[in-house]
């Protein structure tokens, strides 16, 4: 449910340096990483073909589509590597006292 536009997807701490979270938000799957300098949303549905992109090796802000092997710049969205060719679109994440929040208008 959202709440001023944001939806709490999980408690500050749940997720480790360099983990992800991923949680269905209405229809569709977004996955929350922590990086070294905060968190970074993206949705877990690959521009390629649709594989959970999501789900594959993060490397620094890289992560790697496990069907192809198409990167994305998880803090941008943008494609880093082949064969995708369209960004992943990304949410705008927010701390709200122990809630990590997505942006979800
Ligand atoms: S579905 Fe992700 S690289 Fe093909």
């Amino acid at each position: 449910m959202s709440v001023d536009g944001f939806v709490t997807v999980a408690k500050v701490g749940e997720i480790p340096p360099g983990g992800r979270k991923i949680v269905r938000i209405d229809d569709q799957t977004v996955a929350v990483f922590r990086l070294d300098d905060g968190y970074y949303a993206i949705e877990d549905v690959c521009t390629h073909d649709g594989g959970p992109v999501a789900e594959g090796p993060l490397e620094g802000d890289i992560i790697e589509c496990p069907r192809h092997g198409a990167k994305f710049n998880v803090k941008t969205g943008a494609v880093v590597a082949m064969p995708a060719t369209s960004p992943v679109p990304t949410y705008t994440v927010r701390i709200q006292g122990d809630d990590i929040q997505v942006g979800w208008a």
